[in-house]
């Protein structure tokens, strides 16, 4: 084990999807999984191999990777299949994929580009239900596993930047709540962490996600949370401490979503008003 954990993950064994390069919440999760004692696969789209940015993560954590395409079931059935022969049955699942193509091109929600819609609900929520059919299909999880999805508060309210990635996300957390009841039955455990705005790869890719940022930074009273203390957050969902957890989606956002305005965003507005 990697020094400074408590073993919060001994003996577990699971895949963790979404690794992009340092700043990604699912490069933080696996050091912090790695840090507590768990042993996993990375998993990351094809496309990915040709950055050449995962090999150090994987050798960090002593993990190797299996590149799968999350919206491809034959990927994901062998990637399972490859995984279960590394590892053997697995205990917990991290999804911490998305990608919003028509957020992306900065195409407006009232004129979204359908075939684009579809593939950013297929990347971004489906996948989830794609990982879990594939992992039930080649028998992979051991009874009382944990499934953890990375998700966002515009899944319930509107950030208007974030467009179609808002439907994505209400999909996203409804698969967890589909897949949580039927999963219950074998102590298997589904939750979705809803995570503050994070300087990341995808979460740049957003118009206007720094005015979002800072305007968070400023109403959440614990500020907003970072990367790593999302990736905290995951082990303890990850582990025997929150067995009785499912179904649920958490708020990792400093108290955001709690908040409607704060002294610092009245100063900050009164100043621009004089
Ligand atoms: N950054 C934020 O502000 C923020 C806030 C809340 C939730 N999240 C969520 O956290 C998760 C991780 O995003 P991130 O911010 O770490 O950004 P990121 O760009 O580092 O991670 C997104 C990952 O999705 C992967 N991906 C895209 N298409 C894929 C496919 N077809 N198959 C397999 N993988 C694919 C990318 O390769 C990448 O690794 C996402 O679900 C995101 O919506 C991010």
């Amino acid at each position: 084990m990697a020094s400074g954990g408590h073993a919060l993950l001994k003996d577990k064994k699971g895949i963790i999807f979404g690794a992009l390069n340092e700043t990604s919440l699912a490069w933080h999760i696996a050091e912090s999984v790695y840090r507590e004692g768990g042993r996993f696969v990375l998993s990351n789209s094809p496309v990915v191999n040709r950055l050449r940015t995962l090999g150090a993560l994987a050798e960090r954590t002593e993990s190797s990777i299996i590149w799968a395409d999350a919206t491809e079931d034959e990927d994901l059935n062998s990637l399972f299949q490859e995984t279960l022969k590394k590892l053997g049955k697995l205990d917990f699942v991290v999804h911490s994929i998305a990608m919003g193509m028509n957020v992306r091109r900065s195409r407006p929600y009232e004129d979204l580009r359908y075939d684009w819609y579809q593939r950013t609900l297929d990347i971004s929520a489906i996948s989830l239900h794609r990982i879990v059919h594939a992992a039930l299909e080649t028998e992979s999880m051991n009874d009382g596993a944990s499934i953890v999805a990375l998700s966002y508060l515009g899944a319930q309210r509107i950030f208007s930047k974030y467009s179609e990635m808002g439907d994505a996300k209400a999909l996203l957390e409804s698969i967890v709540r589909s897949f949580g009841y039927r999963l219950g039955k074998r102590g298997i455990r589904i939750n979705a962490i809803s995570q503050s705005p994070t300087r990341t790869t995808a979460g740049s890719g957003i118009d206007g996600f720094d005015a979002l940022y800072e305007f968070a930074e400023k109403v959440a009273p614990l500020g907003n949370a970072d990367a790593a203390s999302c990736a905290d957050y995951t082990v303890t969902l990850l582990s025997d401490l929150t067995r009785m957890v499912t179904m649920q989606t958490l708020y990792h956002d400093g108290g955001f979503s709690n908040m409607g305005m704060s002294d610092e965003l009245i100063v900050d507005l009164s100043k621009a008003r004089s």
